[in-house]
């Protein structure tokens, strides 16, 4: 019970509507610990690869990720967050568009979300977490005290992606990346086990003709008023 008052901020939502770059902001400005749920699912993917056929397994992928050192570093600088296995950073092999395919077909099994559970809470640490993905105020944080649903229009949302990929020195096409973006939400929304819709309790907020600033203020304005009224 000793994580009962430690406050949560969760960040939902489908690929490319910010909730990376929005995430690592609000975690930086107040002090807090950032969980990019979908850089997790992405070294799932990547250490499920790299085990024999015989090792692929939720269980073992469990094992070898809770016996690394895992480390995730966001960014000041509007990068997505880097991911460390001991020591070593997968952060730029995770982020292309294969590993977020990957992830997303690897993640429609409940054995797989299953076996990441334990991992996601474990980042729950004081003064506070800020928790980016598909599910973390539905699924891995119920609790949280604030719960948010970013979205944008999908044209908007591929070419954020588009330019992020692109300023990675990554090959980038628009239109597969749309058509792959949209297939990934499809999948994501649709599988039977912690799908892609916004908790009940969350607020959904559209950052189609929003800049990356004008998100985090507003988010940030609505946090310090709640944790400073209570
Ligand atoms: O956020 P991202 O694009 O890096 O996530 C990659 C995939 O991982 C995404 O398509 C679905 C899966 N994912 C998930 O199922 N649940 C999460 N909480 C985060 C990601």
């Amino acid at each position: 019970m000793k994580h009962l008052n430690i406050p949560i901020v969760t960040l939902d939502g489908p690929a490319g509507a910010g909730k990376g770059s929005v995430g690592q902001q609000l975690a930086i400005m107040l002090g807090w610990h950032f969980l990019d749920s979908g850089a997790l699912y992405r070294s799932y993917a990547y250490v499920f690869d790299q085990l024999g056929q015989h090792e692929k397994k939720p269980e073992r992928v469990k094992e070898y990720l809770q016996d690394s050192d895992l480390v995730m570093l966001p960014s000041a600088t509007g990068d997505e967050a880097d991911v460390l296995v001991n020591g070593n950073s997968i952060g730029k092999e995770i982020r292309s568009g294969e590993f977020g395919s990957k992830a997303s077909r690897l993640a429609a099994d409940p054995a797989v979300r299953d076996a990441l559970l334990d991992i996601q809470r474990g980042f729950l640490r004081s003064p506070g977490l800020i928790a980016d993905g598909r599910d973390m105020g539905s699924v891995v944080f119920p609790q949280a005290q604030f719960k948010f649903f970013l979205t944008a229009d999908l044209k908007v949302r591929a070419r954020r992606k588009y330019e992020q990929l692109k300023n990675k020195g990554f090959y980038a096409n628009f239109n597969n990346l749309y058509n792959e973006i949209k297939k990934r939400d499809e999948r994501d929304s649709n599988r039977s086990c912690a799908p892609l819709i916004p908790p009940e309790d969350a607020l959904i907020l559209d950052t189609s003709s929003m800049t990356l600033n004008e998100v985090v203020e507003c988010l940030l304005s609505l946090v310090r008023e709640k944790t400073v009224n209570t």
